[in-house]
């Protein structure tokens, strides 16, 4: 029975190539006794590359697939961390490709469990984790001393602050601890990028994270040398971001060296970066002119606003950009009515037309009050686009203008000089720094939250670069849009 887009994409059904699954299995087992377990084994492609093992799998067309194809493994028809909590099977070896379903839907009891028996086995898992956290972590508690495990992970390991607890786990139980990140996408279908992990040794720990990069995937031995030993330490130092370790060696270390060059300074030492405010109802609260004029809406009530990185243009939004936006007509008239203390008649039917009363029900409006009101409505110094290809856009608000949360806020800080920042932001070391404090985001997109924002490097003071450094800075992030799949 083939399940549902919607099942498959609740479950994180996600199918690995057999290469990858003979691979990771015969890093993991060294003899025919080892039993090899797979927590999420879809189909039985990892147990079909070993004789003695054991096939976790809670969809009961998947564990039909893999008892069919693998008759002498034991598979369960179970859920993971439910089995995980009762079983008292313990393995030599672990292998598996677990689900990557986001916190959001990875919810209820399962999460619950999954987060209590992570603690047990000692990791302290996020809410926020996304599941594979989880089933790597219970998974090596269910190993016997000196066990090894291989598992396809999302290059988010490589960055997201709910992976740091689990890499760190690892390192205090494991002797080894490899982490292969690859260039070319392992699921073309996924917009994400995955990477590999290995870990041997359990029960005693390392303070190196070794670190192998590859173009494509290769079936090398896990005897082979990594391309760099990252000591535990030099992580905790780069803010807990594995990614920055893509770098070559000479890149990274005057990537590190600038940071504390005079005149260099962290964005968030010069300026401050915030999401924009989140209506409820964009296409209600935003109008166009020609609205404006028919439901006859008082100019007192109405700010212009940026709804979308796209409108931004290149250095500044002044008042010729605006009376462009108005002359076609452009929905960007928010109805900020957050002041407001009396609502005049025209205002009074917009809010209760057959619209207003639909929009009213939503989640955001009925939780607040009034629910028209629309909070954090600010003017701030600056837009900086947050998903980009090639690198995000600081743009001066010389006129005023608010925004939704599809493009952050920044506020300069200390009387700074915008104009001084935005210099600032054409600089390599901007370019390089946005691509190791940001994150890739899938389809070649690199993303940037507001804490990332911040610890962005601007060269603000006319700090003097070599040319050698320039060199090494415009390689280097040509480098990591590499590794994002830009271009
Ligand atoms: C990414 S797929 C991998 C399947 C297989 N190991 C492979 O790589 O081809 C993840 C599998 O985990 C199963 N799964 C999801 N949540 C589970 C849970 N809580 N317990 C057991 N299996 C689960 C899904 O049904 C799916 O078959």
């Amino acid at each position: 029975m083939i399940a549902s887009l919607e099942s498959r994409k609740r479950l994180g059904q996600v199918f690995t190539p057999d290469e990858v699954a003979r691979t990771l299995v015969r890093w993991v087992v060294r003899r025919k006794t080892d039993r090899l377990l797979d927590p999420s084994c879809g189909d039985g492609r990892f147990l079909a590359c070993h004789a003695a093992s054991t096939g976790i799998e809670v969809d009961p067309g998947n564990a039909a697939l893999a008892r069919e194809r693998v008759p002498g493994a034991s598979i369960y028809r179970a859920e993971f961390f439910r089995w995980a909590s009762s079983t008292s099977c313990r393995f030599e070896a672990a292998a598996g490709n677990p689900p990557f379903i986001r916190y959001q839907h990875f919810a209820g009891k399962t999460r619950q469990l999954a987060l209590e028996l992570a603690e047990k086995v000692g990791a302290n898992i996020n809410g926020l984790a996304s599941s594979w956290a989880s089933f790597l972590v219970v998974t090596a508690g269910l190993l016997k001393p000196g066990g090894r495990m291989a598992f396809v992970v999302p290059a988010e390991i490589g960055h997201a602050p709910y992976a740091s607890p689990v890499l760190s786990f690892l390192c205090s139980r494991f002797q080894q601890v490899r982490i292969i990140a690859i260039r070319e996408k392992l699921f073309p279908s996924l917009s994400e990028g995955a990477w590999l992990l290995f870990a041997d040794g359990f029960g005693s720990p390392t303070d190196v994270i070794e670190l192998s990069l590859l173009d494509r995937f290769a079936s090398f031995t896990w005897t082979d040398q990594p391309t760099k030993r990252v000591a535990v330490s030099s992580w905790r130092d780069a803010g807990y971001r594995l990614r920055k370790f893509l770098l070559p060696e000479n890149a990274l270390v005057t990537y590190q060296s600038i940071a504390s060059k005079p005149g260099v300074s962290r964005l968030g030492e010069v300026a401050s970066t915030s999401i924009g405010y989140v209506s409820g109802a964009n296409e209600f609260f935003h109008l166009r002119p020609s609205e404006v004029k028919r439901y006859r809406i008082p100019g007192d009530f109405l700010r212009i606003a940026i709804r979308r990185s796209r409108q931004l243009p290149a250095d500044c939004v002044d008042r010729q950009t605006v009376k462009r936006w108005i002359s076609q007509d452009e929905p960007v008239m928010l109805l900020d009515l957050t002041d407001a203390q009396e609502l005049p008649s025209e205002l009074i039917s917009y809010l209760d037309s057959e619209r207003g009363r639909e929009v009213k029900k939503g989640y955001k409006c009925r939780n607040r009050d009034p629910w028209y009101a629309i909070p954090d409505v600010r003017v701030p110094d600056a837009f900086l686009s947050y998903m980009s290809g090639r690198k995000p856009v600081l743009v001066r608000n010389d006129a005023k203008c608010v925004c939704t949360n599809s493009v952050h806020a920044v506020f300069r800080k200390n009387g700074m000089s915008l104009r001084a920042i935005q210099r600032a932001w054409s600089h390599p070391l901007v370019d390089l720094s946005c691509e190791l404090e940001g994150h890739p985001l899938g389809g070649g997109m690199l993303k940037l939250e507001p804490r990332e924002a911040s610890n962005i490097l601007v060269p603000i003071d006319g700090p003097q670069f070599s040319p050698s450094e320039l060199r090494i800075l415009k390689e280097a992030a040509a480098e990591m849009r590499g590794w994002r799949n830009y271009g």
